[in-house]
């Protein structure tokens, strides 16, 4: 297996400096002591997410602070700038479409001091699922509604549904459509539609997707992950996101993890899950999740690795202890991560177990092969 921890353990130092958002009159030590994340002193409260949430950990920790507002709620207002953002085309409202054109969101949630977790798949016409998520662990005794259900409960709770397709994301999801086919009857674009800002792959399809985790002063937990899924996917493909365990899990006596990108490789190890699991064996976040980035790989049919074992496409995994350690972790070199602490919200790089230049080239922008 030709992984090697050599450029792990590297892991984005140069970038560590650049991209802070720090809090007025935070000194250059802290920028020095950030360069090699999940290493710095443990502190309460901490908010960490995907790099698309750097607006949202901000939110959640001055919530936190402020207000004593619950780890769960926390996060979950922080998701929701995300969620209700029309010109974000990862998640909830304005999410890219799936291939007839509907937007179907996945979402979970956990909340540790109740050892609580609710979840939503394929739900229509919500813009906010982690909320509704929450709504399921709240108000049943259930953890997982899916589809024209979840929509229905969500009607039922209060929820106001409207049409999540945004004028941009229905003119992306015309040109994919036009595209699919050289010998159809659309005429092919190759000029007039760009999707700036997301992950691209096969004919342009997206993962977008916010994880988010935060603990609070006293100690508690809470985990949210919410998505638009796998732009232009079969309807009815419910991603990792939804999935207790793989894209989001909070234990509150160890720590929080949670997953982005190719929901299907994170799946078959249960990544969140598997990163708590390590943590509570007593590994710090970023080995734990270097741990899972090698399982993944492990796990990764041989149609999706290249000829040296690199995976075609992109997976993140960000982890939280209760004391208060974070990290994140891609597969390849050049992802951040947001944080949000008594030093201020900015994104953090994150470890990675190839270089940049090791990815494979045509990797997530050619039509995958099929065995
Ligand atoms: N990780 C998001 C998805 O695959 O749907």
């Amino acid at each position: 297996m030709p992984i090697s921890r050599r450029d792990f353990l590297g892991a984005g130092a140069a970038a560590a400096s650049s991209l802070l958002v720090r809090s007025p009159g935070a000194g250059d030590a802290l920028a020095a002591s950030l360069v090699r994340p999940g290493r710095v002193a443990p502190s309460r409260p901490v908010v960490i997410a995907s790099a698309n949430g750097i607006r949202g950990v901000l939110k959640a920790y001055d919530l936190i602070t402020t207000q004593h507002a619950d780890p769960l709620d926390a996060v979950i207002a922080g998701v929701n700038i995300q969620e209700l953002d029309p010109d974000d085309q990862s998640v909830g409202l304005g999410g890219l479409p799936n291939e007839d054109g509907v937007v179907q969101l996945d979402a979970s949630v956990m909340h540790g001091p109740t050892k609580r977790a609710g979840a939503v798949g394929a739900l229509e016409d919500i813009a906010t699922p982690s909320l509704v998520a929450k709504a399921v662990m709240d108000y049943t005794d259930h953890i997982f509604l899916v589809g024209a259900g979840a929509r229905k409960f969500a009607i039922e709770m209060g929820f106001q549904p409207q049409n999540l397709l945004t004028e941009k994301s229905r003119q992306m999801w015309l040109r994919w459509k036009a595209n699919l086919n050289p010998d159809d009857n659309w005429l092919d674009h190759s000029d007039d539609v760009h999707v700036d800002g997301l992950l691209h792959g096969p004919q342009g399809w997206t993962h977008g997707t916010i994880n988010m985790n935060a603990v609070d002063g006293a100690g508690d937990l809470g985990s949210v992950t919410t998505t638009s899924g796998l732009s232009w996917k079969i309807p009815g493909r419910v991603g990792d996101s939804p999935i207790i365990g793989a894209g989001q899990y909070c234990d509150n006596t160890v720590g929080a993890a949670g997953s982005t990108g190719r929901g299907e490789a994170n799946i078959k190890v249960c990544g969140a899950f598997l990163a708590v699991e390590q943590m509570r064996q007593g590994k710090d976040p970023e080995a734990a999740l270097m741990t899972v980035m090698e399982r993944v790989i492990a796990m990764t049919e041989k149609r999706l690795l290249d000829d040296r074992g690199r995976p075609r496409f992109d997976l993140s995994y960000y982890a939280l202890t209760k004391d208060g350690r974070f990290a994140g972790a891609a597969a390849y070199e050049g992802s951040h991560y947001a944080v949000a602490d008594a030093s201020g919200a900015r994104l953090m790089p994150s470890a990675y177990l190839f270089k940049a230049s090791e990815r494979p080239t045509g990797a997530m922008t050619g039509r995958l092969p099929s065995h």
